[in-house]
């Protein structure tokens, strides 16, 4: 039986939580890594202060190049700007949805039968984009540009965005990495004053989740990693038991799909 993860306590002023360890992880590093899901659906309950912190603390202490720490999060809960920027995500994402719902055929072939994993994911992907603007945090994780844009840069922001989404686990909340700012990047920019030289990296959204969540779904380690020579596993490259798979990535538009 695994054992729950702390609750962190509610503690709101700075100079207590000052004088405060991060709350204890009772979930493994390795466990953590290996079941974090993209979680979508969370209940209304507010994430206090001190679990904001420990997962921020753990998304800041990420490698960077040259430990230069480009990266930025601006973290929107309840305020006036927070609805705001929510709001723009939500209207952007849903225009974004429609689009991709109908160009990759969501709703096509296995998408018609209600428990198909292609017509779960769209209900997730409805659930999602419908109820952003009730999202209980929402973070946007930033590259301040020091240079000019190259393909490693996103090295000095994603692991600290994979670190955040790993200290939520730990706390017993969970997360979703997308890309949703995209769209609004213009109106984000202008609403949160984020400079130009500023790359916004993604959209997190944060919360309790709501509802219950399979294992982690992925390749089988030999389809993933080679050994000598590409295309080639190593001996070793062999899943733990019980390990869950999936080929996944977009629906394929024929109908037979
Ligand atoms: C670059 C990137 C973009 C993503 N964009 C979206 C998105 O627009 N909407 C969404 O709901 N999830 C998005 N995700 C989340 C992925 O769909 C999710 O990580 C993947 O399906 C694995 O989910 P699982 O860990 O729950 O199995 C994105 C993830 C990444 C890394």
């Amino acid at each position: 039986m695994p054992v729950p993860p702390p609750e962190p306590a509610d503690l709101a002023d700075p100079a207590e939580l000052a004088g405060t360890a991060l709350p204890a992880d009772r979930v493994g590093l390795l466990e953590g890594m290996t079941t974090t899901r993209a979680i979508r659906r969370y209940t209304d309950e507010p994430v206090p202060p001190d679990a904001l912190r420990a997962m921020l603390f753990a998304a800041s202490r990420a490698m960077s190049g040259s430990n230069r720490q480009p990266f930025r999060f601006l973290v929107l809960t309840d305020g006036p700007r927070a609805r705001e920027a929510k709001r723009l995500i939500g209207t952007g994402a849903r225009a974004v949805w429609n689009g991709k719902r109908a160009n990759d055929g969501y709703d096509a072939g296995s998408g018609a039968m209600a428990d198909s994993p292609k017509a779960r994911m769209a209900r997730t992907m409805e659930h999602f984009v419908d109820h952003f603007e009730d999202v209980p945090v929402l973070i946007l994780p930033c590259l301040v540009r020091y240079r000019d844009p190259n393909p490693m840069e996103g090295a000095s922001v994603y692991p600290a965005c994979q670190n955040l989404l790993l200290a939520a686990r730990a706390l017993g909340y969970g997360g979703a990495f997308t890309g949703m700012q995209h769209s609004v990047d213009r109106e984000l920019r202008e609403l949160l004053h984020i400079p130009s030289g500023v790359f916004m990296a993604g959209t997190i959204t944060i919360g309790r989740p709501a509802g219950r969540h399979g294992p982690v779904r992925r390749r089988p380690l030999g389809e993933l990693v080679y050994g000598e020579e590409w295309e080639v596993a190593p001996d070793w490259a062999v899943d733990p038991p019980g390990t869950s798979f999936t080929a996944a990535g977009p629906p394929k538009k024929s109908p037979s799909a």
